[in-house]
């Protein structure tokens, strides 16, 4: 007889987009934040990809009345479909259609107001209903050629029963840009979270844990962010909703395997168009020269 996991598999996932972008103004003012590219396709598709890798086949979008754009995206683009059908143009074709594979719904939820993320994972609850569910924040891009992060984290969260939490390391000197957790000791890639504090100063901070943006949770979180009040910014935090779960049952932190950047800052996505085009099949060469060239220059303008 076969096995029955103590924890359902996650098939739901919720992607908060309805925040402001203000860091990436004026780009933002007209392009949401999750539709800048990374080298051709906009970081929510990596996102919808990684949650549809790791068996999610329903994906609720909480936007803002500003983000037509994402909705826009998922949605059929009669026009151009037929453009490029009767150009011949199959290939482009075969991308424009298959942002989302068949079988997979994409369902949109308003947040009236950015009220935080906490508030933004609460609008999602009609859709996701009683059952374990994934949280992903687009602007944290997760590269690697294994097993996705989600998917790594749903598989432990089946067979541990536990909500799961991605973090990684970061500098001392960061804590105070992250959520810092305190764990026991790691077992297999996961320890059970002990605290977790939102932005601590690097004196204060209870290690160099930092969360990143993939969480599998139980569904008692949404009790708890109905009663969660505003905290840091006035904004409802995810953060502290986890903070009560975990005085009652298992969240876990959980190291993935993978690469993340933070393409919420300019830094990192630019540092992640680096990559990206460095690893691209057909533009991987004439990318690397290119970088050469341009740090060659900056050599010999340094020089002179
Ligand atoms: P951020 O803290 O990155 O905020 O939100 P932001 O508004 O997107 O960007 P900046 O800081 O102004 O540049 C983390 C995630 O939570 C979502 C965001 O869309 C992002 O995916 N979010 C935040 C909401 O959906 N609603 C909110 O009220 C706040």
């Amino acid at each position: 007889m076969s096995k029955v996991p103590p924890y359902p598999r996650i098939r739901k996932a919720v992607f908060p987009v309805a925040g402001l972008g203000t860091r990436f103004l004026p780009a933002t003012k007209t392009v949401p934040k999750e539709m800048l590219p990374i080298v051709d396709r906009p970081l929510i598709q990596y996102a919808v990809d990684e949650a549809i890798d790791a068996g999610c086949d329903t994906l609720i979008f909480v936007t803002n009345r500003y983000k037509h754009a994402v909705a826009d995206y998922f949605d059929k683009a009669y026009e151009l479909e037929q453009k490029l059908e009767r150009a011949g143009k199959h290939e482009k074709l075969e991308l424009v259609r298959h942002v989302l594979p068949s079988g997979v719904r994409a369902v949109f939820v308003t947040q009236p107001e950015a009220k935080g993320l906490g508030h933004a994972v609460l609008c999602a609850k009609p859709v996701v209903g009683n059952e374990p569910f994934a949280v992903l924040l687009p602007d944290d891009l997760i590269w690697n050629r294994g097993p996705g992060a989600l998917r790594q984290m749903a598989d432990a969260a089946a067979s541990s029963g536990a909500s799961m939490i991605a973090v990684q390391d970061v500098p001392q000197e960061q804590t105070g840009s992250y959520g810092i957790v305190a764990t026991e000791d790691f077992a297999d890639r996961q320890g059970r979270i002990t605290a977790m504090v939102e932005k601590p100063a690097p004196a204060d901070a209870p290690s160099t844990l930092a969360v990143v943006g993939r969480y599998v949770l139980n569904p008692r979180i949404f009790d708890l962010l109905e009663t969660t009040a505003p905290g840091t910014g006035g904004e409802i935090q995810l953060t502290d909703a986890i903070s009560t779960l975990l005085r009652e049952e298992a969240v876990n932190a959980y190291r993935f395997k993978g690469t993340r950047f933070d393409c919420g800052t300019h830094l990192g996505l630019i540092e992640a168009t680096i990559r990206y085009a460095l690893d691209h099949e057909k533009l991987s060469e004439a990318a690397a020269r290119m970088m050469q060239d341009a740090l060659y220059e900056l050599g010999v303008r340094e020089i002179q």
